[in-house]
C-alpha cells in the first residue's frame, strides 16, 4: 500500500529530556542536525545536556524550558517559549513520566495521585499546548510515550501506570481521528521495558531493551510517523498480539 513519506521535522520539542529515553532521544536528534527544546523540571540536567549536545553538533539551536507538566499553564508558557526559540514546532514528543504507583487502598495514595497527574494529565497539557500552536500553524506531529502496559491492566506497582498509559494511548487515538482531515499527526510509541531508572520501579520487567537499542526503535518509528508503534518491534510487535487476547488467569503470570 502506497505510504505518504513524513514531512522532515526539524524543530522538535521533547518533554522528560533531562534524564533516560528523553536525553537520548535528543542525542540522536541533535546528531542528525535538528533543532531541539529540551523540558524538564531539572534545569541543570537540561544545561548540561544542551552543551553537550551543542559541542557534538555546532549550528544547531538547542533552548532549555524548566517545567512541571502537571502545571497546565507551566506548559503552556515553556512551549510558546520554545516557539519563540526555535521559530516555531513541527513535533512535540510527550516523553515526561514517572513509575510511582502501588496496590490501591495500601497508603499508595500519593504514588497513584503522581502517576495519574503526570503521565495522563501531564500528556493532556501537552497536547492542549501542542495542538493549539499545530492548529495555529496548519501541521506538526505530535508524539506521546505510551507504553506497552498500556494494552492491559496490571496489577500491583504497574496498576496506576498502566491505567495512565491506556489512557493516552486512547487520547492519541481519538486525537488522530479529530485531526484526520488536517496536515497535524499524532504517533503513539509503545516501548517495551527498557533500561532507565524509571524501569528500577517495576516490580519484574521481562525482556528488558538497553537504553540505545530502544532509543533507535524509538526514533525510527517518530520519524516514521507510525500513528501505533510496539517498540523495539522484536519482541514486542509480535507480543502485542497474545498480550491483549490471553486470559487475564494466564497473563498474570508472567506481566505481574
Ligand atoms: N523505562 C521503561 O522501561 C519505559 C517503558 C515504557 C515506557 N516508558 C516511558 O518512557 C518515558 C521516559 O521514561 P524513562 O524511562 O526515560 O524515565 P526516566 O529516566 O526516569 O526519565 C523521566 C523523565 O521525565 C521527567 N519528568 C518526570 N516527571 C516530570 C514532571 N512532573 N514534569 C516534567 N518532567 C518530568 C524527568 O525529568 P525531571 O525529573 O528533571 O523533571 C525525566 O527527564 C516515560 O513516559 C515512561 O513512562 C519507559
Amino acid at each position: 500500500m502506497f505510504r505518504r513519506q513524513p514531512p522532515h521535522r526539524q524543530r522538535i520539542l521533547i518533554t522528560g529530556a533531562s534524564a533516560g529515553l528523553g536525553a537520548a532521544m535528543a542525542r540522536a536528534w541533535a546528531a542528525d542536525g535538528r533543532d531541539l527544546a529540551l523540558c524538564a523540571r531539572r534545569l541543570g540536567e537540561l544545561e548540561r545536556l544542551r552543551d553537550e549536545l551543542v559541542a557534538l553538533r555546532p549550528g544547531i539551536t538547542v533552548s532549555v524550558h524548566p517545567v512541571d507538566v502537571g502545571d497546565h499553564a507551566a506548559v503552556d508558557a515553556a512551549f510558546d517559549d520554545a516557539v519563540l526559540a526555535l521559530g516555531g514546532l513541527d513535533r512535540v514528543v510527550a516523553n515526561a513520566g514517572v513509575a510511582a504507583s502501588g496496590s490501591l487502598g495500601l497508603d499508595e495514595a500519593a504514588g497513584n495521585r503522581l502517576t495519574a497527574q503526570t503521565n495522563f494529565v501531564g500528556v493532556l497539557h501537552q497536547a492542549e499546548a501542542a495542538l493549539r500552536i499545530f492548529r495555529l500553524a496548519g501541521a506538526g506531529h505530535f508524539a506521546v510515550i505510551s507504553s506497552m502496559s498500556a494494552l492491559r491492566g496490571m496489577a500491583g506497582a504497574m496498576s496506576v501506570y498502566a491505567a495512565s498509559k491506556a489512557g493516552v494511548s486512547a487520547l492519541a487515538e481519538g486525537l488522530r481521528s479529530d485531526l484526520w482531515d488536517t496536515d497535524i499527526r499524532v504517533s503513539a510509541i509503545h516501548p517495551g521495558y527498557v533500561d532507565t531508572s524509571l524501569a528500577d520501579a517495576f516490580p519484574q520487567p521481562i525482556l528488558i531493551s538497553n537504553l540505545p537499542r530502544a532509543t533507535r526503535a524509538i526514533v525510527g518509528a517518530i520519524d516514521r510517523e507510525a500513528p501505533r508503534a510496539y517498540v523495539p518491534a522484536w519482541p514486542w510487535a509480535a507480543l502485542s498480539v497474545p498480550m491483549r487476547l490471553l486470559p487475564l488467569g494466564i497473563y498474570r503470570r508472567f506481566a505481574g
